[in-house]
């Protein structure tokens, strides 16, 4: 659908459940990594661009404190909660309603005082892996912070979004995910060290290759348990090296240091999490210096050492990411692929030269539909901006 067609779906969705017209209209994008992943809990860099597809909400004040949220996806059916008891709801066709009902939840903890608000959402975020619930999660913080002049500072609202994932819906996630939909910049991508949350905007300059997003169809079943599995192996990966290194997480560690220390760990596959993490890191730096000297061919190389260390040292992957990157990097054009966001299934990105395009979908959906039996989506990436209100 197109921007134009969810918003008119929204202003009579908002009026049917509603009456009348909303305060405002906003938009919260989806985002792709293009490199660095798992790196971000790590306090290591990421380097995710915001899309140009995303969530849209149409919002209304309430001065009973009361909010009623809403979703297209099942009409007619409206959450309500009062803001003085805000409780997580645990099963059921609701669930959605926690990254809204967090995000309201942390603002208050963190002392803003927003009021009651109705409000219904819509989006375009094609499959699983490019952030939906960072998305939300914006979206709802952007139309209390506008509807009630909050004031927060755009980096304290990614902060309390990524709260509101962590403490409310329970997800350990690290900031990459809220920063880059709170931050974004059209066409930008963001060089982001998570330990310092120091960044700056690179422009995605690709000559004559497109960005595109791969959606595998494959629903991410494993996600949630896995990374948690992940996350917990790589803080015991740091407490042995501690028996002899000053660090506190895998990203203050440079490559020779982990090479001189890494018998510290003595638990293979724990040492294998860590190597990731620290090449990963690095790779991350390289790949930034080579887009900002033009240099796509080794940009896209770096992408595909990414996938092959989280394929067999990180073990995220699984076999449909596999088949559609192993398929991608087998189609001429291409200069890189791999896949994006936690992994186990959702999105895979790659960069291929604008006139091997249509061959590209050709043979990467033919290929990939042999090997899986599953259906591959497309889409070409246009970079846009951070959460932001409409009208
Ligand atoms: C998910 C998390 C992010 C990040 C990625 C992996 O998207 O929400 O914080 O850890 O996985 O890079």
């Amino acid at each position: 659908m197109t921007p134009n067609q969810i918003t008119a779906n929204l202003r009579s969705e908002f009026a049917a459940l509603f009456g009348g017209e909303p305060d405002g209209l906003f938009f919260s994008p989806g985002r792709v990594n293009l490199i660095g992943e798992h790196t971000d809990y790590n306090g290591g860099y990421v380097f995710p661009c915001a899309l140009s597809l995303g969530t849209y909400g149409a919002a209304r004040k309430r001065a009973d404190g009361r909010l009623r949220l809403a979703t297209t996806s099942s009409p007619g059916a409206v959450v309500e909660a009062e803001l003085g008891g805000i409780a997580r709801i645990t099963a059921g066709a609701e669930k959605w309603a926690n990254y809204p009902l967090g995000v309201a939840d942390e603002l208050q903890k963190a002392g803003y005082r927003p009021g009651g608000l109705e409000m219904v959402i819509s989006g375009n975020i094609p499959g699983g892996g490019l952030s939906s619930s960072a998305s939300v999660e914006l979206l709802t913080g952007v139309a209390l912070d506008e509807l009630y002049s909050l004031k927060i500072g755009r980096v304290e609202l990614v902060k309390l979004c990524q709260r509101a994932e962590n403490l409310f819906v329970g997800v350990n996630c690290g900031i990459m995910d809220q920063f880059a939909a709170g931050m974004g910049k059209k066409d930008h991508a963001m060089f982001l060290d998570c330990a310092s949350l120091e960044f700056e905007y690179v422009p995605v300059a690709l000559r004559g290759r497109t960005l595109v997003v791969l959606n595998t169809n494959k629903e991410r079943t494993l996600a949630g348990s896995k990374y948690n599995e992940r996350r917990s192996e790589c803080e015991r990966a740091v407490e042995m090296l501690r028996q002899k290194l000053d660090i506190r997480l895998l990203g203050d560690l440079s490559a020779p240091e982990f090479e001189a220390n890494k018998g510290l760990i003595t638990d293979g596959t724990v040492r294998n999490r860590a190597e990731h993490v620290v090449y990963e890191i690095e790779r991350t730096r390289d790949a930034v210096k080579c887009l900002k000297a033009g240099d796509v061919s080794t940009f896209g190389r770096l992408m595909n050492e990414s996938h092959i260390s989280l394929r067999d040292l990180y073990e995220v992957t699984g076999p449909e990411l596999d088949a559609i990157v192993e398929e991608a990097w087998r189609s001429p054009g291409t200069l890189g692929a791999r896949m994006t966001g936690a992994g186990f299934g959702g999105c895979a990105v790659a960069i291929v030269a604008n006139d091997g395009y249509k061959g590209f979908v050709e043979n990467v959906g033919r290929n990939y539909r042999k090997r899986t039996g599953l259906e591959a989506e497309f889409y070409p990436v246009e970079i846009g901006g951070g959460a932001e209100r409409l009208t």
